[in-house]
């Protein structure tokens, strides 16, 4: 049995990624924000939780008297797009524009880079690490985008200096995903048909979905594939 770390484990893709892992027979740790919504899915679906802010330095410091003291895989999947979880800022305010990007940064590149920092020395050998970025580093979605393509520049140098121990570190780039809080009940029905259109597949990709290709990837089997990024969105961007 190995040790998995879910961070965003409570909804959408993180918790079908525990699913998954846990119907596999591993033993799954999740994390979130929210101790409620950590604590539901947990009770579900049979596995571990730790409530932290991942951005939080002191909170992840706390927290790693509870997490796994050895991790065979690391899911970085804790983020999403804070604009749409903030009010639209206007043109020309600074303040607010910098307060928008940290926001997109902190949540989804110091989320990823502290936990895999602090959990390094707790990485087994031919670990695996696989991050959650978005198709977004590649269409756009300012602040939201550049943050996703921050990871995945990342991504390489984790992969490179972590390689001699047998580590894989990849990214899941997903496209636009249904049954998660992503959306913060922001998309309009016109807005995902369009987003949509764009896939070959004409339709929009599930939570499983993206859950099946962050196992592949976890596999020991997928040891020789490492520093990439791995595309789960229909066709909408083709990586080549
Ligand atoms: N859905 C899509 O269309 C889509 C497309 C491309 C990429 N993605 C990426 O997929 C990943 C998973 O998102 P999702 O679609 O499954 O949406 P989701 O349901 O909103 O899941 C995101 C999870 O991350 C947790 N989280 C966010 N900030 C955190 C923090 N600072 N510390 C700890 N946990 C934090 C949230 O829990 P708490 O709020 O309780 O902390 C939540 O459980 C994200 O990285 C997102 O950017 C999603």
């Amino acid at each position: 049995m190995t040790s998995v770390l879910i961070t965003g484990g409570g909804t959408g893709i993180g918790a079908a990624a525990a699913e998954l892992f846990a119907k596999a027979g591993h033993h799954v740790t999740i994390t979130g924000r929210r101790a409620d919504v950590l604590a539901a899915t947990a009770e579900r679906l049979g596995v571990d939780h730790v409530a932290f802010d991942a951005a939080e330095p002191a909170a992840l410091q706390e927290a790693l008297n509870w997490l796994p003291t050895s991790v065979d895989v690391l899911v970085n999947n804790a983020g999403g797009n804070t604009d749409r979880r903030r009010p639209a800022v206007e043109p020309g305010d600074l303040a607010g524009i910098a307060d928008a990007w940290r926001a997109n940064f902190e949540a989804n590149v110091l989320t990823t880079v502290l936990v895999t920092e602090a959990l390094k020395p707790r990485l087994a050998d031919n670990a695996r690490i696989v991050t959650v970025g978005s198709i977004a580093a590649k269409l756009g979605s300012g602040s939201y985008g550049a943050a996703k393509a921050a990871l995945e520049a990342w991504n390489v140098d984790t992969a490179r200096t972590l390689g001699a121990r047998g580590i894989t570190a990849n990214l899941v780039a997903p496209g636009v995903t249904v049954d998660t809080e992503f959306f913060a009940g922001t998309a309009t029905p016109e807005w995902i048909a369009s987003r949509v259109s764009a896939a070959f597949n004409k339709r929009a990709g599930t939570p499983d979905e993206v859950a099946e290709t962050i196992f592949f990837l976890a596999r020991p089997e997928s040891g020789h594939l490492t520093g990439q990024v791995i595309h789960v969105n229909g066709g909408a961007f083709t990586a080549r």
